[in-house]
C-alpha cells in the first residue's frame, strides 16, 4: 500500500502545533511515548466481547493478559475493590452508570452545566438528560464554591436516586462525605466523576472520592495522562445486593450490574489496543515520580491563579486546590467574550477554551470566561516561576485582541520557549 501522505501529513502538522505552543486546556495531556506504542500496536487487530476468562471470542488469552493487568494496577492506584476498564471515554462510563442504576425516566442530580458540570451530568442534548429527569445544584454566587446547603435542599424535596458529584470546570476540593451522607438520607446512589482530578488523586494530592461514593467513573486522558478513554471502580460498596432484579427474579451485585452495563448494555468489542495503553499509563501512575508531576502541577496552577489575581483577574472561588482554574473576564475586560479570547490566544499559540462561568451574562456560544490548566505544560517541564510570564503573554493578546502585531509577538516568544521544553522522542 502506497503512504498515506494526506493523513500522515496532517498528523505531522499536529505534531508541530503541540511542540510549538502553549497548551493550557485544562482536560487535555501529553501521554509518554510507551502509552503511544501501546495505542499504536497489533492489540488494535484483536476482538474481545466479554471479560477476561469469559469472551465470546478465541484467542483473547493474550489481551486476557494485559487487561488484567490493567485492572490490577488500577485497583492498586485507588485502592478500589472492583474496577471495569472497558468504557472508550468518559462519558460511556457514565452511560453505564446511568444504565445500571436507573430507569428512563428516573430523577438523577449533578453540578449545572452552566456553573462546571459536564453534558453527561444532565444536558438536555445528551442522553443523560434525554433519557432521565435531570435535577441540578450550582455555586455560590458569593464564593464560587459548591452550594451544599441548596444541593441538600433539592435532593430532600426532590429524592433523586442517583446523586453526582464532580465537574469539569471547578477547581475546589469536593466535600464528599457530606455528598455520600446526604445520598444515604434519601436512599440515593452517590457516584463522582473524577474525570478532571483523577491524576492528582491517584498521586494521594486530593481526597480519594472511592472512600465515599458507591461508584466512581472517570477518564484516564486528562490528569491521569493515558489514552483517551473511561473507567469505572468501586470501593466498600462493590459486593452490595442490589434492588434491581435481573429477568430470573435475581438480586445482584452492583459490580455484576455494570460489567453488564458496559458489555453489552452500552458497547460491543473493548478497545485492546487502548486497555494495553491504560495499563501502561497506570503502571506510570504508579511510579513514585507521579507524585512529583502531580505535585508540580497542583503548584503550577497555585502560581498561575494567583498571577491571574495580580493582574486584575477574577479567577472564580479566588484560587485553585487542583489544576485548574475558571477566568471570569467581565471584571478586567466587561467587552471581551472567551470566544473571542480564545481564538486570539489560539492564533498567538497558547490554547485554552471559552467557558461559561457561574452566572454568566452570555450564551454558551460566546462566554464570559476561559478556563486554563496546568497539566499538560507541567509535563513538558515547565515549572511554577514561568507562570507569571505566561499570565504576562496572555494578558497581553486579552488587551488588544484585534492588534494583529501584538499577537504575531507574542507567538513568537511562545515559540522560541517552547523550544527548551520538548515532548516526544520521536
Ligand atoms: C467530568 C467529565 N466527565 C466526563 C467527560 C467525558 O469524557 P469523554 O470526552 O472521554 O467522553 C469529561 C470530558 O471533558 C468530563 O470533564
Amino acid at each position: 500500500m502506497k503512504r498515506d501522505n494526506a493523513i500522515f501529513d496532517i498528523i505531522e502538522r499536529e505534531h508541530q502545533r503541540q511542540l510549538k505552543g502553549i497548551e493550557l486546556i485544562a482536560s487535555e495531556n501529553f501521554v509518554s511515548d510507551q502509552v503511544m506504542q501501546a495505542m499504536g500496536s497489533c492489540l488494535t487487530n484483536k476482538y474481545a466481547e466479554g471479560y477476561p476468562g469469559k469472551r465470546y471470542y478465541g484467542g483473547c488469552e493474550v489481551v486476557d493478559e494485559s487487561e488484567n493487568l490493567a485492572i490490577e494496577r488500577l485497583k492498586k492506584i485507588f485502592d478500589a475493590e472492583w474496577v471495569n476498564v472497558q468504557p472508550h471515554s468518559g462519558a460511556q462510563a457514565n452511560m453505564a452508570v446511568f444504565m445500571a442504576c436507573l430507569k428512563p425516566g428516573d430523577k438523577f442530580m449533578g453540578l449545572n452545566l452552566s456553573q462546571g458540570g459536564h453534558l453527561s451530568h444532565g444536558s438536555p442534548v445528551n442522553f443523560s438528560g434525554i433519557m432521565f429527569q435531570a435535577l441540578d445544584y450550582g455555586v455560590r454566587q458569593d464564593n464560587g464554591y459548591i452550594d451544599y446547603d441548596q444541593m441538600e435542599e433539592v435532593a430532600r424535596r426532590e429524592r433523586p436516586r442517583l446523586l453526582i458529584g464532580g465537574a469539569s470546570a471547578y477547581s475546589r476540593e469536593w466535600d464528599y462525605a457530606r455528598m455520600r451522607r446526604l445520598a444515604d438520607e434519601i436512599g440515593a446512589i452517590f457516584m463522582v466523576d473524577m474525570a478532571h482530578p483523577a491524576g492528582l488523586i491517584a498521586a494521594g494530592e486530593l481526597d480519594n472520592p472511592l472512600r465515599y461514593a458507591h461508584i466512581v467513573t472517570s477518564t484516564t486522558h486528562k490528569t491521569l495522562r493515558g489514552p483517551r478513554g473511561g473507567i469505572i471502580l468501586m470501593g466498600k460498596d462493590f459486593d452490595n445486593p442490589w434492588g434491581k432484579t435481573t429477568p430470573k427474579g435475581e438480586i445482584r451485585k452492583m459490580s455484576a450490574l455494570l460489567d453488564s452495563a458496559v458489555f453489552p448494555g452500552v458497547q460491543g468489542g473493548p478497545l485492546e489496543h487502548v486497555i494495553a495503553a491504560k495499563a501502561v499509563a497506570f503502571g506510570e501512575a504508579l511510579d513514585p515520580s507521579f507524585k512529583d508531576y502531580q505535585q508540580q502541577v497542583r503548584r503550577n496552577a497555585r502560581a498561575m491563579a494567583e498571577a491571574f489575581v495580580a493582574k486584575g483577574y477574577n479567577v472564580v472561588s479566588g484560587g485553585t486546590d487542583n489544576h485548574c482554574m475558571l477566568i471570569d473576564l467581565r471584571t478586567k475586560y466587561p467587552e471581551l467574550t472567551g470566544k473571542v479570547a480564545e481564538k486570539a490566544l489560539v492564533q498567538a499559540d497558547i490554547t485554552v477554551n471559552k467557558n461559561m462561568v457561574p452566572f454568566d451574562s452570555r450564551s454558551p456560544f460566546q462566554t464570559s470566561g476561559i478556563r486554563v490548566g496546568t497539566p499538560a505544560i507541567t509535563t513538558r517541564g515547565v515549572k511554577e516561576d514561568m507562570m507569571g510570564e505566561i499570565v504576562e503573554l496572555i494578558d497581553r493578546v486579552l488587551s488588544e485582541p484585534e492588534n494583529t502585531s501584538v499577537i504575531t509577538a507574542v507567538r513568537e516568544k511562545v515559540n522560541q520557549t517552547m523550544k527548551q521544553f520538548p515532548i516526544f522522542a520521536y
